[in-house]
């Protein structure tokens, strides 16, 4: 709470100037804040595309209230695609609201209870170009009004709003253009050919560009999502893939960016010109350097390959306790799995193998029974060798034959098989046209390292972390391979990356109904419980968390996002903008700001 006191006491001061650098942005009841003309001449110069925003339930409350329309917000309340096009929406209602100010305006509470404006931004330029991009950032600049950037809203920490801010929305820059040799200026204006690329506007999502490369039968490194923004903060912020361990990262395979820097130029960043910025942009973390307007990403031929599917389920009698023998025969069972799974991770990973898996434990059914499910599927890209995985996995296959001797009766399945091409298999996970969003979703996160997993004794210490957890988990086998062959200091993404072999991550939900201090109980357990359990496991409290996935509150989230980076990144941002026009939570340089990036507290 003492956060939200010294708002009230600092934003007194607003407009104030410190020297000549204002201490916070413009709010709406102050002199500073944009007249009406100031706004109309900014939607002239932008052909139109500004908007005033309200949150999106707002047509769900009195004195707003409009049937219709709320039945039609309602309609598409969680559709990622609808949501990403809405300036008054992100993806997670928690990152729209101001519970603890009693700003909010969730469609599933009481008509009679106000809407509240909360995180949502007052303003949005819905850009069409470039130029409008330019014209927008030179307008927040001068007129001294917070920015947000938003491609998708997807953020999980609450990057891509802001309360009182202006929001850029990213999402009509649809470009997608190929290049059969993507060519640079290198050293004295030679030109360098860099190979197959895509260039992709930032409102691209990565369901469009995956269509789109399948098309030509080209593959790329992107993520697990219909709608997420290929060239937003996804690749910003290192942007992890199924093709992660075959071909690097997302931000390892981007060959140049266009971005709109803080003083509202147009500027191309790549290995050659302004190469400290393009460091910067590739694994710093969205919002932070500038306005992104598109990237150029490498290109691969696509290929076939091996998929190895492991399923395990235990069932608990309805309302039955851990200490009956059956049960403790079915926990025995499931966390031997689940051991050996993490025990032939390496080896797995070794050979090429990446994917996720799902741990979810006693998930209480209706009828006072408790499932647990092991869901894991991994790739193999560029083989069709399925013995060498069936040899590879052969212990865990041994263990699934003591299924039928085990009592309770668990499901057990691992099998190998092939697909055609990549472009099949994202198909399979991503049928549609869209996420499904709307909750309230935190998170919490680590990366643990291959050398964890292939100690002795670091598979049971893994697996009885996640066990202590209380909470399901998904595991994300996105690196070795070629992100572990790429040196840490590449690129400015988390050189943690290069030696993990899984990635952890915790999702705790809540309802519109769920009390601000059943709120931040919720946090407080992701914070102060879980996130130490996986820190833990490695000497030094651990390799880190991924910037784009990670507790909302991560404590020293510097050295936890950037590690032995964070000292460049940071000095990179006062180069690039001292004066904080790109500021979001958890960013690079946030901590000179208060928590909603109003006012520089240093
Ligand atoms: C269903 C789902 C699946 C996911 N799968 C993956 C995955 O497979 N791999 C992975 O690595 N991550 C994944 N993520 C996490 C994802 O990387 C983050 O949510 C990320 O923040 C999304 O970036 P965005 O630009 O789409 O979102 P936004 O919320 O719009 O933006 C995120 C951040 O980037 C900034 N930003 C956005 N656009 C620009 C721009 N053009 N210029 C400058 N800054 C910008 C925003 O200000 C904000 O700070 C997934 C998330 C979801 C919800
Ligand atoms: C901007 O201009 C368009 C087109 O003239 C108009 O429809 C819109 O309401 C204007 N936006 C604002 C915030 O006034
Ligand atoms: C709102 O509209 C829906 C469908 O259009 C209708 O079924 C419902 O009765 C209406 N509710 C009110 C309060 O008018
Ligand atoms: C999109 O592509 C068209 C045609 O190549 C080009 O004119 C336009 O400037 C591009 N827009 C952006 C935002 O890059
Ligand atoms: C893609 O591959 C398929 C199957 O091999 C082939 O029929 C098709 O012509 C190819 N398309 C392109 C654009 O190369
Ligand atoms: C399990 O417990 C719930 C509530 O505690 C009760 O309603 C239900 O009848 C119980 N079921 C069985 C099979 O005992
Ligand atoms: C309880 O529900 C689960 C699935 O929800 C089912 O598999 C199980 O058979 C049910 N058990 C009983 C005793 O009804
Ligand atoms: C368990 O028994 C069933 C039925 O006899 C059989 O179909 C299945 O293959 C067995 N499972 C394993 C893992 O041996």
């Amino acid at each position: 709470m003492k956060s939200i006191l010294s708002l009230v006491l600092l934003s007194s001061l607003a407009g104030v100037s410190l020297g000549r650098r204002p201490r916070c942005r413009c709010r709406p009841d102050e002199p500073c804040w944009p007249s009406s003309a100031d706004w109309q001449a900014l939607n002239a110069s932008i052909g139109g595309a500004l908007e005033a925003v309200r949150p999106v339930g707002y047509v769900c409350h009195d004195p707003t209230y409009n049937n219709a329309s709320c039945v039609s917000v309602a309609k598409s309340f969680t559709d990622s695609a609808w949501r990403a096009s809405q300036p008054g929406a992100v993806q997670w209602q928690n990152w729209e609201a101001l519970p603890f100010r009693g700003e909010t305006c969730y469609l599933e509470s009481p008509r009679d209870e106000p809407c509240g404006q909360g995180r949502v931004s007052l303003y949005s330029a819905r850009v069409r170009s470039a130029a409008d991009v330019q014209v927008a950032v030179r307008f927040a600049k001068e007129s001294n009004v917070r920015l947000a950037i938003k491609s998708s809203g997807h953020d999980f920490v609450g990057r891509s709003s802001a309360p009182g801010s202006l929001q850029l929305l990213m999402g009509r820059l649809k470009n997608i253009t190929f290049y059969d040799d993507y060519t640079v200026r290198g050293k004295c204006g030679k030109p360098v050919s860099l190979g197959p690329a895509v260039r992709v506007g930032s409102g691209v999502f990565l369901k469009e560009l995956y269509d789109a490369v399948g098309e030509r039968n080209l593959t790329v490194v992107a993520g697990l999502s219909h709608t997420v923004a290929a060239a937003g903060g996804y690749v910003q912020g290192g942007g992890h893939s199924p093709l992660g361990t075959w071909k690097g990262m997302a931000a390892d395979n981007v060959l140049e960016f266009e971005v709109v820097t803080a003083d509202g130029a147009l500027i191309t960043a790549n290995q050659y010109q302004y190469p400290d910025l393009f460091w910067a942009l590739r694994g710093g973390g969205g919002g932070t350097f500038g306005a992104v307007i598109s990237a150029t990403l490498r290109t691969f031929a696509d290929v076939p390959g091996t998929r190895a599917l492991l399923y395990v389920q235990t069932t608990k009698g309805p309302n039955s306790s851990d200490s009956d023998p059956v049960n403790a025969a079915l926990d025995h069972f499931f966390w031997q799995v689940a051991e050996q799974f993490h025990r032939i991770l390496p080896a797995l990973n070794d050979a090429g193998g990446a994917g996720y898996y799902d741990v979810n434990p006693d998930i209480v059914q209706v009828n006072g029974s408790r499932v647990s499910t092991l869901d894991a599927a991994l790739h193999f890209y560029d083989t069709v060798d399925v013995q060498r995985v069936m040899d590879l996995a052969a212990s865990l296959a041994q263990l699934g034959q003591r299924a039928n001797t085990t009592g309770g009766n668990p499901d057990f399945y691992f099998g190998v098989d092939t697909f055609r091409s990549t472009r099949d298999l994202i198909r399979e996970y991503l049928p549609g046209h869209s996420d499904s969003t709307g909750g309230f979703v935190v998170l919490g996160s680590r990366l643990l390292s291959r050398s964890l997993l292939a100690s002795a004794d670091g598979p049971r210490r893994t697996v009885e972390a996640i066990r202590a957890l209380r909470s399901g988990i998904k595991g994300h086998v996105v690196a070795g391979g070629q992100v572990a062959a790429t040196a840490g200091t590449s690129a400015s993404l988390n050189p943690a990356w290069r030696k993990t072999l899984t990635h952890i991550v915790i999702g705790r939900t809540w309802q519109a109904t769920t009390s601000v201090a059943e709120q931040k109980a919720i946090q407080e357990d992701i914070t102060k419980r879980q996130v130490p359990l996986l820190k833990a496991l490695e000497p030094r409290g651990g390799m880190g968390a991924y910037v784009n996935e990670a507790d909302a509150h991560e404590v020293g989230f510097q050295e936890s996002f950037w590690g032995a980076n964070y000292g460049r990144l940071y000095r990179l941002k006062q180069r690039w903008d001292p004066d904080g026009l790109f500021t979001v939570r958890l960013g690079v340089g946030s901590e000179d700001w208060d928590e909603f990036g109003f006012c520089r507290i240093r």
